[in-house]
């Protein structure tokens, strides 16, 4: 699966990306919005995931700036496979390089992956969840029209209790075909 926007690739997993994408979510700055930056070991585990989603057609994509090649981040889908209190199925999400911050770039390749969750995955909804104090990542969601459901926002399973990430926001946007 290959999408395509104006300045983006977004493609399956490469080996080639392996250390790029370590380097991305090592980085304690990137990382600040979650527990810790991860390590080399979390970084490849990671890795791995997404290439075994890759299968289920669900899942994060390379984002790959066309003029040169350079690896950006991960941008898309995920399967949500923990309880959160409204029970959605599929989330996106997003996590680029510091050096691509500001310019667009993850608004850009989450639309082409809503527009692929709509049109070809007829999925009828899409979430998507980010710790309370992470408004970048808030704003990317408003900019690509989702909308944020206050009375679902939740404390995530799979984190510390107690831990300043836990409280998390949720925002949504409806499949317009359906
Ligand atoms: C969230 C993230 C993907 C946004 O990507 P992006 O391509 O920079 O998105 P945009 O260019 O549309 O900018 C979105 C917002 O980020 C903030 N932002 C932009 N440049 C920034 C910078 N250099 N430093 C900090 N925040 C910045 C601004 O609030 C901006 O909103 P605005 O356009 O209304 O000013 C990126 O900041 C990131 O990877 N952050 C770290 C990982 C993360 O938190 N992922 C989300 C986990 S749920």
């Amino acid at each position: 699966m290959k999408l395509e926007t104006e300045r983006l690739i977004l493609r399956p997993w490469e080996e080639k990306d392996r250390d790029p994408f370590a380097a991305i979510v090592g980085n304690p700055h990137v990382m600040r919005f979650y527990t810790h930056p991860r390590s080399r070991e979390e970084a490849d585990a990671w890795f791995d995931r997404m290439v075994a989603d890759l299968e289920t057609g669900v899942t994060r994509l390379a984002a790959e700036l066309k003029t040169d090649g350079s690896l950006l981040g991960l941008v898309g889908l995920a399967s949500i496979d923990f309880e959160i209190p409204t029970n959605p199925k599929t989330e996106i999400g997003w996590v680029l390089g510091e050096a691509y911050w500001g310019k667009g770039y993850a608004p850009e390749a989450a639309r082409a992956c809503l527009d692929h969750a709509f049109t070809v995955l007829n999925l009828p909804e899409v979430v998507a969840f980010t710790t309370r104090t992470n408004l970048p990542s808030q704003r990317v969601m408003e900019k690509i029209g989702m909308v944020r459901d206050a009375g679902a926002d939740f404390d995530h399973p799979k984190l510390p209790i107690g831990h300043p990430v836990r409280p998390h926001v949720l925002y949504r946007v409806i499949n317009p075909r359906s």
